[in-house]
C-alpha cells in the first residue's frame, strides 16, 4: 500500500474493510491492445508493442534500444519513475491512471526538415481522442492538447541523428485517464482528464492505447509522406491560441502580441505592433494574457 501511495495512487483506509480505490482502475494489457490495433485496422498493425509495468521512461527505452527496434515500434509503460515533459518539466502519472508510450520512426531528410512534426503529433492524439467521443479538445501550439482549459495530454518528440539526415524521432505521449487531486495540485498549470470530460466514465484503457497507437502510426506515415500541409489545416480549427493576446517568454526577454495560426514551418506567427514574428522552438513558453 505505502509503495502504491508513493507512487501517487488515491487509496483509502476505511475501518475494518481494508483499502480501496477511490475509482474503479482498469491495468493495461498487451493482447487486448493488440487485438484492438487489429480491429481498428491500423497501419503497421505487425510492428511490435511493448508493455511495462515500470520504466524510467518510454522515451528513453526507446533510446536504448534505438539499434534494435523497427519502425513504429511501440513502448507503453504503466508507470514511469522519470517520466518526461517539453521544457525540462517532468511528467507525471500513477499507475493505472494514465497512459504514457512512445513510438519511434526513422526518417531519411534532416532534423530541421522535422519541424512541423510537433503540430502533426498533436493532431493526430486529437483525433484519436475525438474518434473515442472525447469532447471540447483543442491544442495550445505547439502540440499541448487541453480542453475547457485544462491540460489533458502532451506529446513529446526526441530527435537524434546526422545534421543533413538520416534521423530517428522518439514520439512520447502522455495523457490524464484519471488526474489524482495531488498530482493536479502538484503541477504549475491548469490540468484536466479524461474521466471529467467524460461524464465520469473515461474511455477504456486498452481501447485508448490502441487507438493512440493507430493514430501516432498513421500520422508518422502521412506525415513522411505528405508533410505537414494536411495536418495544419487540421490544426487551424484546434487552434487554442488564434486570436489569443500572448506573452511570449523568452529566455531574455517577454514579447506581447495576439496568435495568428501557423505557417508552413509549423511555426506560431504572433502579430506585434512591429509587425508578425514566427516561434519556431516550442523551447519558449507561450501564454494568454
Ligand atoms: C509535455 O506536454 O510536456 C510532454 C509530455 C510527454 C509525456 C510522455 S509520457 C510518455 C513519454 N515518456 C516520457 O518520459 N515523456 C513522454
Amino acid at each position: 500500500m505505502a509503495t502504491l501511495r508513493a507512487a501517487g495512487l488515491p487509496i483509502e483506509a476505511s475501518s475494518g474493510a481494508g483499502y480501496r480505490l477511490l475509482w474503479p482502475t482498469q491495468l493495461l494489457d498487451r493482447e487486448r491492445i493488440v487485438a484492438a490495433i487489429a480491429d481498428d485496422d491500423s497501419p503497421a498493425a505487425a510492428a511490435p508493442v511493448e508493455l511495462h509495468w515500470e520504466l524510467d521512461s518510454t522515451q528513453d527505452e526507446l533510446a536504448r534500444r534505438l539499434g534494435e527496434l523497427p519502425d513504429l515500434a511501440v513502448v507503453l509503460a504503466e508507470q514511469q519513475t522519470l517520466g518526461r515533459g517539453r521544457r525540462g518539466r517532468g511528467w507525471h502519472s500513477p499507475p493505472g491512471m494514465g497512459i504514457a508510450l512512445s513510438c519511434l520512426k526513422r526518417f531519411g531528410g534532416s532534423p530541421a526538415a522535422l519541424s512541423g512534426l510537433s503540430i502533426a503529433m498533436g493532431v493526430s492524439v486529437v483525433q484519436a481522442l475525438a474518434s473515442l467521443g472525447v469532447p471540447d479538445l483543442c491544442i495550445k501550439w505547439p502540440n499541448d492538447v487541453v480542453a475547457r482549459g485544462g491540460k489533458l495530454a502532451g506529446v513529446l518528440i526526441e530527435i537524434s541523428g546526422e545534421y543533413d539526415g538520416p534521423c530517428i524521432a522518439r514520439v512520447g505521449v502522455g495523457v490524464n485517464v484519471r488526474l489524482p487531486a495531488a498530482v493536479a495540485a502538484s503541477l504549475d498549470q491548469p490540468a484536466t482528464d479524461l474521466a471529467s470530460l467524460c461524464g465520469g466514465e473515461p474511455p477504456d484503457r486498452n481501447r485508448l492505447a490502441a487507438r493512440l497507437i493507430g493514430h501516432l502510426r498513421r500520422g508518422l506515415l502521412d506525415f513522411e509522406r505528405t508533410g505537414l500541409k494536411p495536418f495544419a489545416e487540421a490544426f487551424a480549427p484546434l487552434d487554442a491560441l488564434a486570436d489569443a493576446r500572448l506573452a511570449v517568454h523568452g529566455v531574455q526577454d517577454i514579447r506581447e502580441g495576439v496568435g495568428r495560426g501557423i505557417d508552413e514551418r509549423g511555426a506560431l506567427r504572433v502579430q506585434t505592433e512591429r509587425g508578425v514574428f514566427a516561434l519556431l522552438s516550442g523551447e519558449v513558453s507561450v501564454r494568454r494574457r
